[in-house]
């Protein structure tokens, strides 16, 4: 009995430790990083100096206070909802409803503390930001616009082996194929997202769930698959239609029917696949397994 209570004061005694040591040292990670947590979170859809799927944030602090910025980052559906004029008025500009995010108080300081190095006077100090809006119109060849349309509907492999886009998405247009309804209809992205720039960013590094969990890691889009699918979805917004041969990509004899069933079982096995990344932490066997195991073993 005496020794057991040691080691569990022993235990809890490491476990304190365990904890302070940790929070220490994310506190000093934060207090050097709203770059980072900007980099990694916000910087698919925000780009200082011009609008890319939100708006462009220079100056944000000082049009808008502190807390305000805050609890928007956090969720700024739920402000909408309670009918903060300012959060209203900026979601009916966008109508894209921005993520929310569960960071933490000193997080959320960090993060406004480097939004706050973008005043507006800085920028109209050095006059670099109106530079930043003049970029180049991005070319795409009618290769691309062709190879687009073949990553989307999955006829030409992604490099990193992730989903292709119509399991999820649909987009309609003349010889594409009908797609998955479980995320919104890009036909008009391209447009959405403020161009290439917008598109580019959030395939680089998608911030929804299901996204990031379909291109992670080694499944990320190249670059050349990203300009592909941007110039595809570009065509569809503008509503032109490169005519591509879809049986060089599908066996169409069947009037497609074959694909669909195709497809019909991929999109089961991508829901399988999501559901078991969903439940990774599941407890598989019953909590009295090992009980009722060493008991069978004793017979
Ligand atoms: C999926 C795209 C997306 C991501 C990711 C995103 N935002 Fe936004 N953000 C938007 C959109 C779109 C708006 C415009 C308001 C709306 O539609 O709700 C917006 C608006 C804002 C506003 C209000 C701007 C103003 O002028 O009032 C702030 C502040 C903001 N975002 C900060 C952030 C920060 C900080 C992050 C990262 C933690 C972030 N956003 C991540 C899309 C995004
Ligand atoms: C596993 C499902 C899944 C796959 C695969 C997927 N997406 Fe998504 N995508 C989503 C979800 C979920 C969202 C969040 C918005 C929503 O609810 O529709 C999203 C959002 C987007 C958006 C922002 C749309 C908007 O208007 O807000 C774009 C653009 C996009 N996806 C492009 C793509 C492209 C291109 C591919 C293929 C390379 C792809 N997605 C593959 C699930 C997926």
């Amino acid at each position: 009995m005496g020794k057991r209570t040691k080691s569990k004061k022993q235990l809890i005694t490491r476990l304190v430790l365990a904890i302070v040591v940790s929070c220490s040292a994310t506190v000093g990670a934060i207090a050097q990083d709203g770059e980072q947590l900007f980099i990694k979170n916000c910087s698919a859809c925000h780009k200082m100096g011009t609008r890319l799927v939100g708006p462009d944030l220079t100056g944000v602090t000082e049009r808008r206070s502190e807390d305000w910025v805050k609890s928007f980052i956090t969720n700024s559906q739920a402000m909408v909802a309670s009918g903060d004029a300012d959060a209203v008025a900026i979601f009916e500009e966008y109508k894209i409803p921005m993520t929310s995010f569960p960071l933490s108080d000193a997080e959320l300081t960090a993060l406004v503390g480097y939004l706050g190095s973008f005043g507006a006077a800085a920028a109209s100090a050095d006059g670099a930001v109106a530079a930043v809006v003049e970029e180049a119109p991005i070319a795409y060849t009618e290769e691309d616009f062709a190879n687009g349309k073949a990553y989307f509907q999955g006829g030409l492999r992604l490099a990193g082996g992730g989903p292709s886009c119509i399991s999820c998405h649909n987009v309609t247009g003349e010889g594409v194929i009908p797609g998955g309804r479980m995320a919104k209809d890009l036909t008009y992205a391209f447009g959405r997202m403020g161009g290439h720039a917008g598109v580019a960013g959030i395939l680089g590094a998608p911030p929804f769930p299901a996204m990031t969990n379909a291109y992670n890691g080694t499944a990320a889009l190249t670059e050349g698959e990203i300009h592909a699918i941007a110039a595809f979805l570009k065509q569809s917004n503008d509503g032109e239609s490169v005519a591509v041969d879809n049986t060089k990509y599908f066996d169409l004899s069947d009037g497609g029917q074959t694909l669909m069933l195709v497809y019909g079982f991929g999109g089961l096995i991508l829901i399988f696949i999501v559901i078991g990344i969903t439940w990774k932490g599941r407890l598989r066997k019953s909590a009295k397994d090992d009980i009722n195991n060493r008991q069978l073993r004793s017979i």
